[in-house]
């Protein structure tokens, strides 16, 4: 079974109207309650002094009309009790100050103080909760970044986390390269987080960003597993979670959920489509890829339920079908759990017009009945929830990647995440499951495995690719591939591809970092297409040609090339395109590996679950207009956003 959930927050309501909401939760057929994660104040609303009781009575209420329950812990807002009383349990800023109160999420994670409050409230969360029937889940703090605090306590960790990495000064200078610009270290405590690094990461030194990066990542795991601890000294089956996003400072969230039983994601597709065709809104990315978190199916802990606003001006109103579209999109890609963001939109505070199910006015509307019909149509389908997403195809991503493309831009506008999603926008659209993983990740029973970017060049990945292609599979590298070391230096003395050169049997000359700007390639087999971002100009050594620039003093240098290895082979992309580009491309990969493919209008999603008791095609129209689709021979008719689902062989 799929569940349905709302994020309630009992404690922004007058207590009278708890039994209502609980009530009408049930008939809608919803069947999980996401609560608490905002709440400190109101259960330590002194130091040392708790009140559980209003919690117990509305997880009494919300039991009683069979709801489970995902509690929060609340650490992302620490009472300003706390800050006021203790200063050092203040996140400081890229300034080297501590951040105003006010917010939230301004608590510093390493801080021994924030951490005994943090395990005292926790603690008493547990002994009072875990093991309770009626909670289902934990949720650890919310929306966690990784830590990026400055403060001494993070200064100190910091340092500590090199000790352990380097030994010795001399081996961190050295690996740092910290004579460029007398950047040399001569004592441990001249080592601080970057600072004043919000405009100008690229003039940091990019092997310390690296590192940096990776040490604020590692101190996020840490807080995690300090939590998790707690949690299951109390409760050693709890099932423990936390709610991702894509936030500014990104972690290593396959190292983030190791230590947590099941990944989650706060979901927000676009409520307003962009208009440049070009564009890519989907979600579909983000949902496989937290899928790919823990290589198994995940949950949503807050999906939208209504128009944005607050952070941003509020967004148009959600279109018909949207609100059932989006949260079926989210099953499609391996969803077990869905719980809206939020029940009614608050009438007070800084998100009044981040707009819940139900408007300030409490009346029924329009996305109340399509959360409705939602669950009525889940109900129908009581299996899907023992089904999964099976892929041929693997996309490799790694947390360093991500690390060191976002602090050294490539060129304006060169980006690891456009490369991914493009490559995924085309499996999308020619109906193939796709799974994000760790790069790290076996690829046995895997045909087709996408590289976008392998810029920090892992040997082992490299052998690994090299294996899985010699034993028939197929390969596709892009540009940036091969440049530089784990340290974030580049590798020297060998022509780029470096490491990827035999598998590709190609190198790069020269190349040009075109930016916004645009230049064209043709197909040897007919086609032209616009690229944008980068061009590397390839001198194939073993490799077939497949396509050649048109355009600056390149017309006709090879763009994209193959190589047979062992008994399969490797594409080399050697520039960034249009969507079309990645759709024809891959459609020559799947067909070699016969892997089947449907042609969809661009902005249909077909994506399959499958298990024991079926197999369940979903056809998703992410566009605002109607389309007909194919479906074994028949054809389908798809209103905007419109999720068609269709299993032993009927509609459901
Ligand atoms: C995030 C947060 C929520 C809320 C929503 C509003 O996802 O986790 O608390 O602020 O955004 O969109
Ligand atoms: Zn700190």
């Amino acid at each position: 079974m799929i569940r349905i959930g709302i994020d309630y927050y009992p404690e922004h309501w007058d207590c009278s109207l708890w039994e209502e909401d609980a009530a009408r939760m049930e008939a809608l057929g919803v069947h999980v309650v996401r609560i608490g994660e905002f709440a400190w104040s109101r259960l330590e609303p002194r130091d040392g002094v708790f009140d559980f009781t209003w919690l117990d009575d509305a997880i009494g209420v919300l039991a009683r009309h069979n709801m489970k329950i995902i509690l929060g812990t609340p650490t992302n807002c620490a009472p300003m009790w706390l800050y006021h009383s203790h200063p050092d349990t203040l996140q400081w800023g890229p300034d080297g100050r501590p951040t105003g109160t006010g917010l939230r999420g301004h608590r510093c994670m390493t801080s021994f103080t924030f951490r005994k409050y943090a395990a005292r409230i926790i603690t008493e969360l547990a002994k009072r909760y875990a093991g309770r029937p009626e909670i289902f889940a934990w949720q650890l703090d919310n929306e966690l970044e990784s830590n990026h605090c400055t403060c001494p306590s993070c200064q100190t960790a910091f340092r500590g986390w090199l000790k352990e990495k380097y030994g010795t000064l001399d081996a961190l200078n050295k690996t740092w390269g910290s004579e460029v610009w007398s950047g040399e270290i001569s004592g441990w405590d001249q080592i601080v987080p970057p600072q004043g690094t919000e405009n100008k990461p690229d003039w940091y030194n990019p092997a310390y960003m690296l590192d940096y990066e990776r040490f604020a990542a590692a101190s996020l795991t840490d807080f995690v597993k300090f939590q998790c601890g707690i949690i299951r000294g109390y409760d050693p089956q709890a099932v423990i979670t936390t709610n991702a996003c894509f936030p500014r400072h990104m972690p290593d969230f396959h190292q983030e959920f190791a230590p947590l039983d099941v990944a989650s994601y706060d979901n927000y597709p676009p409520v307003r489509l962009p208009e440049d065709p070009e564009e890519l809104y989907s979600n579909a990315f983000a949902l496989d890829f937290v899928r790919g978190f823990k290589n198994q199916n995940f949950w949503i802990l807050e999906q939208l339920g209504g128009p944005m606003g607050c952070w941003a001006p509020i967004s148009p109103a959600m279109e018909p079908g949207m609100l059932e579209g989006y949260a079926l999109q989210a099953a499609a890609h391996g969803a077990d759990l869905i719980s809206f963001f939020r029940w009614r939109t608050s009438y007070t505070g800084a998100e009044m017009f981040c707009h819940g199910l139900l408007d300030h006015s409490n009346v029924p509307n329009r996305r109340l009945t399509e959360l409705e019909q939602l669950c009525r149509r889940l109900e129908k389908l009581p299996e899907l929830g023992n089904t999964t997403v099976h892929s041929q195809v693997a996309m490799l991503y790694s947390a360093d990647q991500e690390f060191t493309l976002k602090n050294q831009e490539q060129g304006q506008g060169f980006s690891y995440w456009k490369q991914m999603r493009l490559f995924h926008d085309a499996c999308m659209n020619l109906g193939v499951n796709v799974d994000v993983v760790e790069e790290r990740t076996p690829l046995d029973g895997y045909k087709v495995v996408i590289v976008p970017t392998h810029f920090i060049t892992d040997p082992d990945v490299v052998a690994r690719l090299e294996d899985f292609t010699r034993r028939g599979g197929s390969v596709v590298v892009t540009c940036r591939s091969g440049v530089k070391d784990k340290n974030g230096n580049c590798i020297l003395g060998q022509e780029l591809p470096t490491l990827f050169r035999a598998l590709c049997g190609c190198r790069v000359t020269e190349y040009d970092a075109i930016g916004p700007a645009t230049q064209e390639l043709t197909l040897e087999r007919g086609g032209r297409y616009q690229i944008t971002g980068w061009c590397d100009l390839i001198e194939p050594d073993t490799a077939q040609v497949l396509a050649r620039y048109q355009g600056r003093f390149y017309s006709g240098v090879p763009a994209i090339t193959k190589n047979a290895f062992g008994s399969g082979c490797a594409y080399y992309v050697g520039a960034v395109g249009e969507r079309a580009l990645y759709c024809t491309l891959l459609l020559t990969v799947f067909r070699e590996q016969g892997i089947p493919v449907s042609r969809l209008p661009q902005g249909v999603e077909l994506t399959v679950r499958s298990g024991p008791s079926g197999t369940y095609q979903f056809y998703f129209n992410n566009t605002a207009h109607s389309h007909d689709v194919e479906a074994d021979g028949q054809k389908v008719h798809l209103q905007p956003f419109e999720m068609k689902i269709r299993t032993q062989g009927a509609w459901a």
